[in-house]
């Protein structure tokens, strides 16, 4: 530590999570200093833009969650995807490994191919299935292989108030089309982008290293999730169908099983994250967009 503050530089922080993670009352106060970057500040494809801005604020951790997330770009763009999600974060983990700055990179349940019958583990063998998720997983390699301090965290599902989103689009189409057609063969854990900002700034100022699977609690499909969006902003009345991913011919393959075991984060006596049911509750009032 530089010095009584434990200072974050938060990478993306114009981004979805990465504007909660500015926002986060933890964040202000408590010790904690956090400093935001996003492509105004640098671009995390020059890493000597990145190594002078770090050597200018000097953190002591970085939580890095700019990245190249359209998944369905990516299938169209495979190199510009890795060049930005794991080029850059071989950069920016040998930056942080020279400085013994930690590093918390935002990984993703993508990189997993969702055939395993039951939720992963930390443990569990990656086996991305469409680019977004290979760029992910290569970023995570770097990242624990070049600097000794880091966290990766894979998350899944994300909402937040700074970002287009499934909530959003679901609440959008309900009030355009009246009915909705949600697939139901696909099941992760959705995942409030403030509920996750808390944990990641909880975890780097810990020296507890490693992978974490960090998500809002309980499993459901798409519709499942659709279904409860719609109940919460007393919408049942609206037409909601459960269709098979082959419905939607989509460039980019997704996986059908994203649930997320999260023994790293119990064991290393973390908070748990609240159910996701809770979440989009407390989402939905305090964005107003119910
Ligand atoms: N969204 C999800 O459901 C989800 C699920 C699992 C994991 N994740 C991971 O969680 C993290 C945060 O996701 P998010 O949804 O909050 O992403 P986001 O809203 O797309 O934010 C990413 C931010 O990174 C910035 N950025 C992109 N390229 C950059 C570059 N070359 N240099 C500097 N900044 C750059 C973007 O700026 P521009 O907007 O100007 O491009 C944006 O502000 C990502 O690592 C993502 O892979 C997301």
């Amino acid at each position: 530590m530089n010095s009584d503050v434990f200072k974050i530089l938060v990478t993306g922080s114009r981004g979805m999570l990465g504007s909660d993670i500015m926002n986060c009352p933890s964040a202000s106060g408590g010790g904690v200093k956090i400093v935001g970057s996003d492509i105004g500040e640098f671009d995390i494809l020059d890493p000597a833009a990145a190594a002078g801005f770090i050597d200018r604020v000097k953190p002591d951790a970085i939580i890095h969650c700019a990245a190249f997330t359209n998944v369905d770009a990516a299938e169209s763009d495979p190199e510009t995807a890795f060049k930005v999600n794991a080029m850059a974060v071989r950069d920016l983990a040998s930056i942080c490994a020279g400085r013994s700055i930690r590093l918390a990179l935002v990984s993703t349940d993508y990189v997993f191919d969702g055939e395993k019958k039951s939720p992963y583990g930390e443990y569990d063998q990656p086996a991305p299935i469409n680019a977004y998720g290979m760029s992910k997983y290569y970023a995570e390699r770097y990242a624990a292989q070049l600097c000794r301090h880091s966290f990766i965290v894979r998350t899944s599902w994300l909402f937040g108030s700074n970002g287009p989103n499934f909530v959003r689009s679901i609440l959008k189409k309900a009030a355009e089309a009246g009915e909705l057609s949600v697939v139901d063969d696909q099941i992760g854990s959705p995942t409030y982008t403030k509920d996750l900002a808390r944990f990641l700034i909880e975890l780097v100022k810990t020296e507890k290293y490693g992978i974490y699977h960090a998500t809002n609690e309980g499993f459901c499909s798409w519709h499942g999730f659709a279904a409860e969006i719609l109940k919460a902003c007393g919408l049942s009345g609206v037409k909601l169908y459960a269709v098979p991913s082959e419905a939607f011919e989509r460039p980019a393959d997704r996986p059908k099983n994203s649930r997320l075991l999260k023994t790293a984060l119990y064991y290393s006596g973390f908070e748990k994250f609240r159910t996701w049911q809770e979440a989009l509750i407390d989402y939905l009032s305090e964005t107003g967009v119910s």
